[in-house]
């Protein structure tokens, strides 16, 4: 996963690194890091993701725990990938961060126009309800926005990288499995039906087809590096 290389090369990450993985998931951050020598602790709320995480990285220390309170280490970095869009407080995961790591990486999905993926959501739009209004306040995925609640949590931003992920998928099963695996796909699909929501995602999707009949699905990241700001 290209993320995943950004950010562990924008950290240098290496033998002998310690990194604590915030909102670890099923660990295949946690794994790509292992994989460069580092010792790596992994935090999640869920219990299944982190006996998946603990299962894929068998080296590693895992533990259901939120990411607002993290084990204080130090760690040379604390990761949070893709899990800002997901908290209720990112600045708390942030401020969290700070106290723990020499270096803070953050990623977060580009904005709505930068990826591709919205393309299922627009496929999907006559079965969904209303869209967020304009007035709240911005996301995380505004660049402007992260570096602010960075910054707010006593960061020094070093580095905002945009990375450009493909998600690629064999042919039209693949794409449609990956949609039903999903908690919003599966919910849809039981309120408008399958051949409704597979005509609609694949009619929407058909820009993106590839010669070989799979589809490639350009999405745009943002990675973020930053370090505690120096005390006094
Ligand atoms: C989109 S997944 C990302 C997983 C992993 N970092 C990855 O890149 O594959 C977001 C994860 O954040 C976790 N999460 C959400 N809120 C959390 C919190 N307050 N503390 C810790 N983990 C949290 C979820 O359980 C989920 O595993």
């Amino acid at each position: 996963m290209p993320l995943y290389a950004a950010v562990l090369d924008a950290t240098a990450v290496g033998p002998g690194s310690s990194v604590l993985d915030l909102g670890c998931g099923t660990g295949l951050f946690a794994r790509a890091a292992a994989d460069r020598g580092a010792s790596v602790t992994g935090i999640d709320t869920d219990p299944v993701a982190v006996a998946l995480a603990a299962a894929e990285v068998p080296e590693g220390t895992f533990a259901v725990r939120n990411a607002q309170d993290p084990p204080l280490g130090p760690f040379d970095v604390v990761a949070a990938v893709q899990v800002l869009m997901h908290v209720a407080d990112p600045g708390a995961v942030l401020a969290a961060a700070t106290r723990s790591g020499a270096a803070v990486a953050v990623t977060v999905w580009g904005r709505e126009r930068e990826c591709d993926v919205r393309a299922f959501g627009e496929a999907l739009a006559p079965w969904l309800g209303p869209r967020r209004p304009p007035s709240e306040p911005p996301q995380v995925t505004e660049p402007d926005r992260l570096r602010t609640l960075a910054e707010r949590a006593g960061l020094v931003v070093e580095r905002l990288d945009e990375v450009l992920c493909p998600f690629d998928y064999a042919d039209e099963d693949e794409v449609l499995g990956s949609l039903f695996e999903s908690a919003l796909g599966r919910a849809v699909g039981r309120r408008a039906g399958p051949a409704a929501v597979r005509s609609a995602v694949l009619q929407r999707l058909a820009p993106y087809r590839t010669p070989t009949g799979g589809y490639r699905l350009q999405n745009l990241f943002r990675v973020l590096v930053a370090r505690p700001e120096e005390p006094g």
